[in-house]
């Protein structure tokens, strides 16, 4: 069995007491980590992957050979921006261009460009819950692209999501194959958020990544150099710290597997031994058996098709894709349709 001692009371916080010197407990992280660590199959969601140092982690990620996702992307922002600003920007009408996870706007600053070059009526408005990202993005556009408009918003994106007039177009984006962090299901429930603001003719503007050969992909999960395997270790660092948490890096392993069958690149960390990890901000004990694993990301790759069936799922219509020469990765856009006609 994997739980030994669990007392962990519906009130997490009352726990933190006598820990004075520890910084304030964050109960959404505590509930998830007590609930990920009872399970049968032991998960943890990726989203508590991106403290400093894991944000700092995946920052070097992104520039390894082996990550093709980032810069395959950008080249395709790059090369296929005239066209891609033509889909953003079909006529008159002035636009928002909203990003969410806009992050430090590197690879949004060269379709920005083109939609200058084009002469389009556009704002964009980049949201990230970093508002030290979206600094970075100020600097970035006002040092390379001055008198461009931009309008950064720091938060939840659907919490912030930005009211527009009646007169302008609103093009929502969602880069970097984010959305192949969610299961299926949450990817359609997210993309029906998008939706349900946007109205009818509004467009969206997604990165996913493409199946290819399985060799490829699982390299890129389980890279030479270690950063990926050091990215998900970071973790336990993090529950280590902010939850009083013993983990021992030495006697767990990165493991990434990627299968062809459903397309989901899969990571987990592994325990090396039979062990006991004790929280002591929580009180209570985790038991792993040797071997015993936590599911700690999926990273879905698509097919032309399974996109088209998230599109119709979602409400929206497929409108054109970009993808690069080696068929790798797609930046497609899909227009919002009337589902009350
Ligand atoms: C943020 N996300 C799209 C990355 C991915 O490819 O799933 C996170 C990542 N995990 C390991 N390497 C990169």
């Amino acid at each position: 069995m994997s739980r030994v001692r669990y007392h962990v009371s519906s009130s997490v916080a009352s726990r933190t007491s006598d820990d004075a010197t520890d910084e304030p407990l964050d109960e959404a992280f505590a509930r998830a980590v007590v609930e990920g660590l009872s399970a049968p199959q032991k998960a943890l969601s990726s989203a508590w992957f991106y403290d400093d140092e894991g944000s700092r982690l995946f920052q070097e990620i992104m520039a390894l050979d082996s990550y093709y996702l980032t810069r395959t992307e950008h080249a395709i922002l790059r090369s296929r921006g005239y066209e891609l600003a033509r889909r953003i920007a079909p006529d008159a009408r002035p636009v928002d261009l909203i990003e969410l996870g806009s992050g430090d706007g590197e690879k949004t600053l060269s379709l920005c460009e083109a939609l200058a070059r084009r002469g389009a009526q556009c704002v964009f408005k980049p949201m990230d819950i970093s508002s030290h990202a979206l600094e970075q993005l100020s600097q970035r556009f006002a040092e390379h692209l001055p008198g461009f408009p931009v309008q950064p918003l720091c938060g939840d994106y659907f919490l912030n999501w930005p009211a527009t007039d009646p007169g302008r177009r609103q093009v929502a984006m969602f880069l970097g194959s984010n959305l192949g962090n969610q299961t299926h299901d949450g990817a359609i429930a997210l993309l029906r958020r998008m939706r349900a603001h946007l109205r009818p003719g509004d467009a969206l503007v997604l990165g996913l990544d493409l199946k290819k050969d399985p060799h490829v992909i699982r390299a890129a999960y389980d890279d030479p150099e270690g950063v990926t395997a050091r990215f998900n270790m970071n973790l336990l660092t993090r529950l280590n710290r902010e939850l009083g948490m013993d983990f021992d890096l030495d006697q767990f392993s990165h493991y990434a597997t990627y299968s062809p069958l459903d397309g989901a690149a899969r990571s987990f960390l592994v325990s090396r031994r039979r062990q006991i990890v004790h929280s002591r901000r929580l009180a209570c004990d985790f038991a792993f058996q040797a071997g015993e694993t936590i599911y700690t990301e999926q990273s879905q790759k698509y097919s032309q098709g399974m996109i088209d069936t998230m599109a119709r799922e979602s409400g929206f219509d497929v409108q054109c894709h970009f993808t690069d020469e080696r068929g790798w990765y797609t930046v497609v856009v899909w227009q919002a349709v009337d589902t009350a006609a």
